[in-house]
């Protein structure tokens, strides 16, 4: 796995746990981008020559490679934008806007994302909507009971948000369960999945889920930076607004007014980051090629081994579950008397790659009673080697800054 990761030959001895952050990408994904630019980088849609031709098919094939990966009705209920941030807001602006009023509630958890809150604040402030918060406990998990449910979600509620998979604590959420006990308190009540983390980390079926939107992000599933996917039952976006307007989404134009074009293409404004959504397509051959199945297994395997390792570490206090099934292969934590920081700094210096801060969930640490984790985060290449440097040089760290 790790030969087709050309990063790990241009810098020798790298320890990267930061695949939360970003994924890296294989050499096919690289070698696609590439193939697109040297060979037919032409505007897909519009051309009737040759090459034109040839990009818009590439481009609708990862579509397609998309549709398939997430199990989806349909490849026209997939959308490319930006990452998973343009996703959300586009629902938000366009559903939010056009759904949500006065007096409803919008019905979200305090271990979002701040890309899955952000926007839910913006939409109630400005429609005079009211948000309705679900606590975690301690380590992180949603209560998820019929009866939690309840006191989360009535006859109020428009849209229910929820990240698939933590990017702090790493814990998996039943999504498919939340999603059905929702629907049973109100029918009418939408589900956004924040798929960002999970998406690259597990196998995930949207008709198993069964939610009404699904967020997804490019360059953390081996794929090119600037693509990402929002998926969302073909209904629901029929009956939404375009989220932009301009060329490439219109069917016909007169000075009187315009009517647009079908989906997706009402979705997606102006030229297209084309070259990234056909390295998408191939990051997503790449991992149905590897089987999310075992791409899962790996990650459990990694829990089994890391939990054990940083949980014997003198001080250090390990943020999430302590069930490797429970959790993805991301160890958010704190060192007593170091600050998550200096620590990032000198693992640095022994040539692993860390994330410090609050990792854009700052109401999720506030609850936990924390500032800021250290995060060391897997991906398809970790080993446990990778764990073991990384324990070797939270030693070196303690040394140094004790
Ligand atoms: C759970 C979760 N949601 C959303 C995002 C936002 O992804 P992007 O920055 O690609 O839009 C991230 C990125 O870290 C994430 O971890």
């Amino acid at each position: 796995m790790r030969d087709q990761f050309p990063i790990f030959r241009t810098n020798p001895g790298l320890v990267y746990l930061d695949s939360a952050a970003s994924a890296l990408r294989p050499q096919a994904v690289i070698d696609k981008e590439i193939e697109f630019y040297s060979h037919y980088s032409a505007n897909i849609h519009r051309g009737v020559y040759q090459i034109s031709e040839r990009a818009t098919e590439e481009y609708e094939k990862a579509r397609e490679q998309v549709a398939n990966f997430i199990g989806a009705g349909h490849s026209c209920e997939v959308i490319f934008v930006r990452n998973a941030t343009e996703a959300i807001n586009l629902v938000a602006y366009s559903w939010g806007r056009s759904f949500v009023s006065t007096g409803d509630e919008i019905a979200l958890t305090v271990s979002e994302h701040h890309a899955n809150l952000v926007p839910w604040q913006q939409l109630a402030q400005e429609v005079g909507a009211n948000l309705r918060y679900l606590d975690v406990d301690d380590e992180g998990n949603l209560p998820i009971s019929h009866k939690d449910l309840q006191l989360w979600v009535n006859k109020k509620t428009k849209i229910v948000v929820v990240s698939h998979a933590s990017n702090v604590t790493g814990v998996i959420n039943d999504v498919q369960s939340i999603v059905s006990l929702v629907k049973k308190i109100n029918p009418k009540v939408k589900v956004l999945v924040d798929g960002a983390q999970a998406a690259p980390r597990m196998p995930v079926s949207m008709k198993e889920i069964g939610c009404d939107f699904y967020a997804m992000t490019g360059h953390k599933m081996y794929g090119p930076s600037g693509i990402g996917i929002l998926w969302a039952k073909e209904e629901i976006l029929e009956s939404m607004p375009p989220f932009e307007v301009g060329g490439g989404m219109i069917r016909e134009v007169k000075l009187e007014g315009t009517t647009f074009a079908p989906i997706p293409e009402k979705f997606e404004a102006g030229t297209p980051n084309i070259a990234g959504a056909i390295g998408l397509g191939e990051s997503v051959r790449f991992l149905l090629q590897t089987g999310m199945k075992n791409v899962r297994k790996h990650e459990v395997e990694l829990n089994d081994y890391a939990l054990t390792k940083l949980n014997s570490v003198k001080n250090l206090r390990l943020i999430g579950p302590k069930d490797p099934q429970k959790k993805t292969a991301i160890y958010a934590f704190t060192l007593a008397g170091i600050h998550p920081h200096d620590l990032a700094q000198v693992l640095s210096m022994e040539n692993i790659a860390v994330r410090a801060g609050h990792h854009c969930a700052m109401p999720l640490h506030t609850r936990l009673g924390i500032t800021a984790t250290t995060r060391a985060s897997c991906g398809i290449y970790t080993t446990k080697s990778d764990i073991d440097k990384l324990i070797d040089g939270i030693e070196v760290a303690r040394r140094k800054l004790n």
